[in-house]
C-alpha cells in the first residue's frame, strides 16, 4: 500500500519510517502523500496510542524537501507546496495521540521541520539539525521559521535560519530542541520506552495536555480558558474516577480511555 514510508504497529505504538534512504529520505510528493495517509491511518486505529516518526538507514532522518522537485515550479505552485507541507505537519502537531520524532541522522530543512512538528524529539548522537534553505535562496516553508523560534528562542533560531548553520545532537539538547540523546542502536528502543510509560497514562488526559500546550502558540485560543474546559472534561471521565480511586486504594490505575 505504501512505497516510500514503512508503517509498523506493535503494542500500541505505530512507527512511521520515511523510507528513501538512497535520497537521504528527502520528502518528495509521494512521501508527503503517504505520510499524510499514514498519519490518518494511525489516528483512526484505536489500537494505536502513540506514534514514532523516524528515517530509514543509518545516515538521515530526513534531509529536507526533495530539491529535485523544485525545478520548474512557478510561484503559485511553490506556495501550494509549502501549504501542503504545513497542513500535514500541523496535523501531526495537533494529533491528540503523542507523536515523537526519533531523529537518526540528518534532520535538515523539511526534516528539521518534520521533527519540530512532533510533540518532542529524541536524537541519536550522529544526528544533525539545520535549516539550510538560505543556501538555496529560499526560506523554510513547512513551518520552520515559526516552530524553531518557539522551541529554541528567537536569537538562536534567527542565527540558524539566516546562517544555515548545522548543530549536532548535544547542542540540540542544550537548546531544548531534543529531549534525549542516545546511541543510534538504542534510539528506537529508548523512544519506545518513553512512549510505553506515556501509554500507561489516561489517554483523554494525555490528549487534553497536548491540546492545552498547543494553545500557547494559537492566537485564536485562550489557553487558560481551554485548560479550564479540558480540566472539566477530564473530571467527568471514567478514567478520572479510576485514577483517583486507584490512588486512594493504593493500587496501580488501569485506564481505558473513557
Ligand atoms: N533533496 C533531494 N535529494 C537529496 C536531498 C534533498 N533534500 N538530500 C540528499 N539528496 C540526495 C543526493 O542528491 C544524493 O543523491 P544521488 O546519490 O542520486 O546523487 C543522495 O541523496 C545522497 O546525498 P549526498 O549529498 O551524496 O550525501 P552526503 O552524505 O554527501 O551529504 C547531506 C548529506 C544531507 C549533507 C546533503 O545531501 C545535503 O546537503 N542535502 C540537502 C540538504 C538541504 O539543503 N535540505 C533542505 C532542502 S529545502
Amino acid at each position: 500500500m505504501y512505497t516510500s514510508i514503512l508503517l509498523e504497529m506493535a503494542e500500541g505504538i505505530a512507527t512511521i519510517t520515511i523510507n528513501r534512504p538512497d535520497k537521504m529520505n528527502a520528502l518528495n510528493k509521494t512521501v508527503l502523500d503517504e505520510l499524510d495517509k499514514g498519519i490518518d491511518e494511525v489516528m483512526a486505529d484505536t489500537s494505536v496510542r502513540s506514534v514514532i516518526i523516524t528515517g530509514a538507514g543509518p545516515k538521515a532522518f530526513v534531509a529536507g524537501a526533495d530539491i529535485s522537485e523544485f525545478k520548474g515550479l512557478d510561484k503559485d505552485q511553490a506556495m501550494a507546496m509549502a501549504k501542503r507541507g504545513q497542513d500535514i505537519f500541523r496535523k501531526i502537531e495537533r494529533s491528540v495521540k503523542p507523536v515523537v520524532a526519533a531523529v537518526n541522522g540528518f534532520a535538515l530543512g523539511g526534516g528539521c521541520e518534520l521533527a519540530m512538528s512532533c510533540h518532542f524529539r529524541l536524537a541519536s548522537d550522529n544526528a544533525k539539525f539545520g535549516q539550510p534553505e538560505v543556501n538555496l535562496g529560499l526560506i523554510p516553508g513547512y513551518g520552520g521559521t515559526q516552530r524553531l523560534v518557539q522551541l529554541i528562542g528567537k536569537g538562536k533560531a534567527i542565527e540558524l535560519l539566516i546562517g544555515a548553520g548545522m548543530i549536532d545532537a548535544q547542542e540540540a539538547k542544550v537548546l531544548g530542541l531534543v529531549n534525549y540523546v542516545t546511541t543510534p542502536a538504542d534510539l528506537i528502543q529508548e523512544t519506545k520506552k518513553i512512549l510505553q510509560l506515556i501509554n500507561s497514562k489516561a489517554p483523554l488526559a494525555v490528549a487534553s495536555c497536548i491540546k492545552a500546550a498547543n494553545a500557547v502558540f494559537d492566537e485564536s485560543i485562550n489557553g487558560f480558558d481551554l485548560e479550564v474546559k479540558e480540566f472539566g472534561d477530564c473530571f467527568v471521565t471514567g478514567d478520572m474516577k479510576e485514577g483517583v480511586n486507584a490512588f486512594l486504594e493504593k493500587r496501580k490505575a488501569s485506564f481505558t480511555g473513557n
